[in-house]
């Protein structure tokens, strides 16, 4: 593994004459030569002959470093391999993940799930895992799992006799549908529009407004118009789920785009990942191709918030180790609401408000410079008076939102890339403006000193909402309402 993607590591070995000894190569960390000693015991106990003389096992490529005990099995199929107690060619069509106990039983290994996708994505055709992990291993489509027992029932396998053992694919249960929709909430026009555009092109949204004027709920039904995940989407967010213990004891793909909720108590490492030794995914990757929800922003330490600037930037979070480093993916959309003052009236109901000018200032500051200039669109969001939540109709439902979104996404993916993700010379082919848009955009920057990264999110943001409009090119209109969302918080 690394982060959390599978690598694919060939197993070489090399029997020549002299004394007996096992030599494993290839960057191996201290962990690695524990299993010399494990599969010697399994292949005895197994009934199989350690092959004489000196054993070479070089692990491929050498220059990453390798840990764990999920090289078992594969070094002990190579080392029957190289004296020719099983057909080299045989061997070599197989992915082998477990771990071997001294009796030759077999035992699962974290991960099998990413690792199976490698598999499959570097064209290979055949895993054998533990028994005990078939169910994680067949939600992968288009490779064949064995799930064995011992060594001796992996090596049957190997030799063509294992089909008892080949697991068939289970479809996994569907999940249920969710319940929440946009159409429960009155009014509220233009955080809705924000939170479509946001849906449409994966960009970031602050929501700011009084206590009870439908922040979390709006929010909450941003799931309801996420576009359905890809199946190689699906598997990227099952994959990062099941490394972190999500998937619970009846694996199934997860379908429906994440959407992370974390409480604002929540320490920097849950948030973006870390740990002491194998660094495990924080709440940034979990909401990978989906949402991270923060809820009153302003009530998580500064500290932690800072540590989004850099996912929120690249998509990606590196955490730095002295025995290497990790990255794990990070591309979510962040949507996050906070009241205008600790009291939470300022704006609305200003008369009402407790707070003084100071505290207001010091409130607002919490959420620095840098990181608010990562977030798109800025949405104040007003009380709905009572009589316009009594009587009002309902909004426009979710399912026809999607369907929008949906249709923008498309046009995102005939160009390669989502919108949230359009950099340098991408972003300035499909955001060519006209002379009007150019005008106006010089007058804005110039007027609120804009930052490039402003400059290029508000371009990114224009061409979503011109594919909402099912448009090819961006024209004026696009860009000022990208603009306005820019400017209101
Ligand atoms: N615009 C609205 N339309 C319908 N119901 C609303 C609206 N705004 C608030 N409510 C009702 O008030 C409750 C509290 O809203 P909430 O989302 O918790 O507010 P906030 O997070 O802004 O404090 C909601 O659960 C909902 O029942
Ligand atoms: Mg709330």
């Amino acid at each position: 593994m690394n982060g959390v993607e599978g690598l694919i590591v060939r197993v070489e070995t090399h029997a020549a004459a002299g004394t007996p000894s096992l030599t494993i190569i290839g960057l191996p960390d201290r962990s690695l030569h524990e299993s010399r000693d494990r599969v010697r015991a399994a292949l005895a106990n197994a009934g199989f002959a350690m092959p004489p003389g000196r054993l070479l096992v070089n692990l491929a490529p050498a220059h990453v470093r390798k840990e764990g005990p999920g090289f078992d099995l594969a070094i002990a199929l190579g080392l029957l391999a190289a004296d020719g107690q099983v057909p080299a060619e045989a061997v070599g069509r197989f992915v082998a993940l477990a771990e071997l106990a001294l009796d030759g039983d077999l035992r699962p290994v974290p991960g099998v799930l990413p690792m199976a996708i490698a598999a499959k994505r570097a064209g290979l055709r055949a895993v054998i895992v533990a028994a005990a992990q078939r169910d994680e291993a067949t939600l992968v489509d288009g490779i064949d799992v064995y799930a064995v027992g011992s060594l001796a029932d992996a090596i049957a396998v190997v030799l063509g006799n294992g089909g008892k053992f080949r697991v068939g694919r289970r479809s996994g249960g569907d999940e249920p549908e969710r319940a929440d929709d946009f159409a429960d909430v009155r009014g509220q026009v233009p955080a809705k529009r924000a939170l479509e555009i946001a849906a449409a092109g994966g960009h970031n949204v602050l929501l700011v407004g009084p206590p009870g004027c439908g922040k979390t709920m709006l929010a909450q039904r941003m799931p309801s118009i996420l576009p359905p995940m890809t199946p190689d989407e699906s598997l990227d967010v099952t994959a990062v789920y099941s490394i972190a213990g999500l998937l619970g004891t009846a694996p199934r793909i997860v379908r429906t785009r994440p959407f992370r909720a974390p409480h604002h108590t929540i320490s920097r490492i849950a948030l973006v990942g870390g740990g002491a030794l194998q660094p495990r995914p924080g709440e940034v990757t979990l909401a990978s191709r989906g949402v991270l929800f923060l809820d009153e922003i302003a009530e998580f330490s500064r500290g932690t918030l800072e540590v989004l600037r850099q996912p929120l930037e690249d998509g990606i979070v590196t955490i730095s180790r002295a025995a290497g480093s990790w990255s794990f993916p990070a591309q979510f959309s962040l949507i996050a609401s906070m009241n205008p003052c600790p009291c939470g009236m300022r704006g609305d109901r200003s008369a009402d408000c407790r707070c003084d000018d100071a505290t207001v200032e010091r409130y607002r500051a919490r959420l620095s410079g840098p990181l608010l200039d990562r977030i798109d669109l800025h949405v104040s969001v007003a009380r709905v008076p009572f009589d316009q939540l009594a009587r009002a109709a309902p909004g426009e439902p979710s399912a026809a939102i999607r369907d929008r979104v949906v249709r923008a996404r498309a046009r995102q993916r005939a160009r390669g890339s989502l919108n949230a993700h359009l950099r340098g010379a991408a972003l300035r082919e499909h955001v060519a403006l006209d002379a009007a848009s150019l005008a106006l955009l010089e007058t804005v920057m110039s007027r609120e000193r804009m930052s490039a990264r402003s400059f290029e999110r508000i371009l990114r943001v224009a061409r979503t909402i011109a594919d909402l409009a099912e448009r090819d090119t961006v024209a004026r209109e696009h860009l000022a309402e990208a603009i306005v969302f820019r400017r209101s918080g």
